[in-house]
């Protein structure tokens, strides 16, 4: 087909598109100043729909910019994260929360703000401009960005460190919250459970609640389970699971891990689990040119489900 054939309609929409992944950043960086700005909670907070003004009033700041909030409210609202409705007296109109806006609440038990925040965090976005970097020369996105690898740029940055842990935590108790009750008797058989690369234990708390039978173990680099508040129930234990993982009757697992290699290797040559019994895992494998470290060893792993 020459060119002259191509349909210019059909090229105007190409365009119209080019232009809207384009500026697509636009509605990550909205919704992370709006979770800066906490107004999901400043409207929650007053327990209906509120103005502009209002919103502005209940912000950090001694002169908000009301011009520039106005702007990002209509953005938020056109992707229907806020709601605004016109008032039948013609005063300014009321925004309201959403469903999508509710998992932007800071001090609620489910919430996505934490991890919103780290996702859109310079460290996390800036590995994303070294997509074209990786294919001409190979490497890491992470380490190319931020000079270490992610583990090894956790450990050494306390800030880091923190929003990474406290992103993974709000996630992992959503996710367990739908596993727990999907799963409905899948840790009743076990005593004990250990959450390999547990992070801050947030997963494990979930299940130890759910069961409080099980003696929980969450495992996880020693600068991790460093910062992990205490759980009733649960014992945190720092180490490198390419060495060796706690004695437990199940492993469960809930990582991302390198997906350079769509399907990780059958076996690890420094894998050496002490643990003998039954596994439960979750495999989350998902695309992540941002991390690296290796691959678990897989010889363990498989589907949610115990083997005995
Ligand atoms: C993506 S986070 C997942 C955390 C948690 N499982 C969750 O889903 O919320 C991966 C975790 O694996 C841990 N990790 C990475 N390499 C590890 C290793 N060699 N040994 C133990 N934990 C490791 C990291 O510190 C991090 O907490």
């Amino acid at each position: 087909m020459g060119e002259e054939s191509i349909d210019s309609g059909a090229m105007l929409q190409g365009q119209a598109e080019i232009w809207q992944y384009m500026f697509n950043f636009a509605d990550s960086m909205a919704l992370k100043a709006a979770v800066e700005l906490r107004i999901a909670d400043i409207i929650h907070s007053h327990g209906s729909p509120i103005t502009l003004s209002k919103i502005a009033s209940g912000i950090a700041s001694s002169s908000p910019d009301t011009t520039c909030l106005a702007r990002i409210m209509r953005l938020l609202v056109r992707k229907k994260i806020f709601t605004a409705n016109s008032q039948s007296n013609g005063g300014e109109p009321l925004y309201g929360l959403t469903p999508s806006s509710k998992w932007l609440l800071h001090d609620t038990d489910l919430s996505l703000a934490p991890m919103l925040l780290i996702e859109n965090h310079p460290w996390a976005v800036a590995p994303w401009h070294c997509l074209s970097s990786c294919v001409k020369e190979g490497g890491i996105a992470f380490k190319k960005a931020n000079g270490h690898e992610v583990w090894e740029f956790a450990a050494l940055n306390p800030e880091f460190n923190q929003m990474f842990n406290e992103g993974m935590a709000c996630t992992s108790k959503i996710a367990l919250r739908a596993i727990i009750s999907g799963y409905e008797d899948g840790f009743g058989c076990v005593k004990s459970v250990v959450d390999v690369g547990g992070g801050t234990g947030a997963a494990m708390a979930e299940i130890v609640k759910a069961y409080p039978h099980i003696k929980g173990i969450n495992f996880d680099l020693p600068h991790v389970v460093k910062t992990a508040p205490e759980y009733h129930g649960i014992s945190h234990v720092g180490g490198d699971m390419f060495e060796v993982i706690p004695k437990a009757d199940a492993v469960f697992m809930k990582v991302r891990f390198e997906s350079n290699n769509p399907r990780p290797p059958t076996t690890r040559k420094h894998a050496t689990p002490s643990t003998s019994a039954s596994f439960s895992c979750v495999w989350w494998e998902v695309p992540s040119h941002t991390y690296s470290s290796g691959t678990p060893p897989t010889d363990f792993v498989c589907p949610i489900i115990n083997d005995n």
